[in-house]
């Protein structure tokens, strides 16, 4: 059981009587990010590597802080790890150096079910020659078919581009199976993990994805995000800075970046850690405890999946945009779904009444949207849990979406 009394003093930002269930949208921030930050701003807020006491300490926390993220990928380096605004320009810097390297003919695949930003970007290498497929979402599953990924690869395809999980349809894609499938071919993957960090335990080494991107502010942290790309191919790409800095991950870093978030991030992999030793796992090694504390995280994200979908399962007249299955080894608990033709927007207005922010549209999953016939609706209602949620909320949920539906 999650100790949730502890979690919830860790987010202040949850001191409301509102219930916010719109975390895909963005998470609350975990105080010891924030802290860390505001030590920054007081104490080391100078320009890095420079000799005095107050940059070589600003440097230190630097490098201190990426270490610390690169083990909670189970990254080797934390070279491998890129720093920038938001994941939509971090997938944006990536696919330009792709566009600079490939080749006339050479094929990327895309889907149609994911955020734009792991779409678009791609998408607009189609306009310098190479060739642009579609991995269509099974309308009857609701996932992406790995069967259906086969029979797009060839021996041109260069990059696969998709999601971790779905930031609408909640569903988790099986990211080792996919990278594999993909690398039988010779192509790369380029995996937007925005919707499933917040969730899940990350192995960029078992999974062996080449390129995984997630923005921290809805895993608890600020606005800004991280793409892990591995070494020998940051190595390989041209860059995205002055001609001179030819060493990743300052290459694709243009202009001075973030430090003091930088500082502050590192304290979210020790948010992890902590929670494990607050539920009495004190042994073991680091990638145990984290282990440990997603399983719990995870335990917890399930019943309330179930306790949420019960609800809506029970209705004749909802429709689940996605699996209407609680279990956490198909879903996160992000929960779509629309009245029979019932204006999306509407429903929400209405459950703001109670207090219970959720939330309606595409998500900028736009083509989704559209493929499934829902944009005269406003897209769909979206409900968006995390770990520090608790069943109290989501009976006040259930209570406002009666009073909605
Ligand atoms: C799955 C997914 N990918 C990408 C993004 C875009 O992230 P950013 O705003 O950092 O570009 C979002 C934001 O909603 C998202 O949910």
């Amino acid at each position: 059981m999650l100790k949730l009394d502890y979690i919830r003093s860790q987010f202040p930002g949850l001191n409301t009587d509102w219930v916010l269930f719109d975390n895909a949208g963005g998470s609350q921030i975990a105080k010891p990010v924030v802290d860390r930050i505001n030590e920054h701003f007081y104490t080391s807020n100078v320009q890095l590597d420079g000799s005095y006491p107050q940059s070589v300490l600003a440097q230190e926390r630097h490098d201190e802080a990426h270490i610390k993220l690169a083990k909670w990928l189970n990254a080797d380096d934390p070279k491998e790890l890129i720093m920038g605004s938001s994941t939509s320009l971090l997938v944006r810097i990536l696919a330009d150096n792709f566009r600079r390297i490939l080749r006339d003919g050479d094929e990327i695949i895309v889907t149609n079910c994911d955020h734009e930003a792991n779409i678009g970007a791609w998408r607009d290498l189609g306009n310098y020659g190479f060739k642009i497929k579609e991995w269509k979402l099974n309308p009857d599953s609701m996932r992406l078919e790995k069967s259906d990924l086969e029979a797009l690869l060839t021996d041109r395809t260069k990059i696969v581009a998709f999601t971790a999980a779905s930031n609408v349809l909640g569903g988790l894609n099986p990211v080792k199976d996919f990278t594999r499938t993909a690398h039988k071919y010779g192509a790369l993957v380029c995996v937007d993990a925005v919707a499933y960090m917040p969730h899940r335990m990350i192995d960029v080494k078992d999974t062996d994805v080449d390129f995984f991107v997630f923005s921290f502010y809805k895993t608890y942290g600020p606005h800004y995000a991280m793409m892990y790309g591995k070494l020998d191919l940051l190595n390989a790409l041209p860059g995205f800075n002055h001609f001179f800095i030819n060493d990743p991950p300052y290459k694709f870093q243009p202009g001075n970046y973030n430090f003091e978030f930088c500082h502050g991030l590192g304290a979210l992999p020790e948010y992890f850690l902590t929670l494990a030793e607050k539920h009495g796992y004190n042994k073991g090694s680091e990638r145990d405890k984290f282990r440990f504390a997603y399983s719990l995280i995870e335990k917890h994200e399930e019943e309330l999946s179930k306790k949420v979908l019960d609800y809506l399962n029970n209705r004749k007249d909802i429709v689940i945009i996605g699996s209407p299955d609680s279990s956490a080894d198909i879903r996160v608990p992000t929960i779509s779904f629309v009245q029979k033709n019932r204006d999306s927007r509407e429903i929400t207005l209405k459950t703001d009444e109670h207090k219970v922010a959720i939330r309606w549209g595409h998500f900028y999953a736009y083509r989704l949207i559209k493929d499934l016939g829902l944009q005269k609706q406003n897209g769909v209602v979206r409900i968006s849990m995390v770990h520090y949620n608790t069943f109290e909320e989501a009976d006040l949920l259930i209570n406002a979406l009666e009073y909605a539906l």
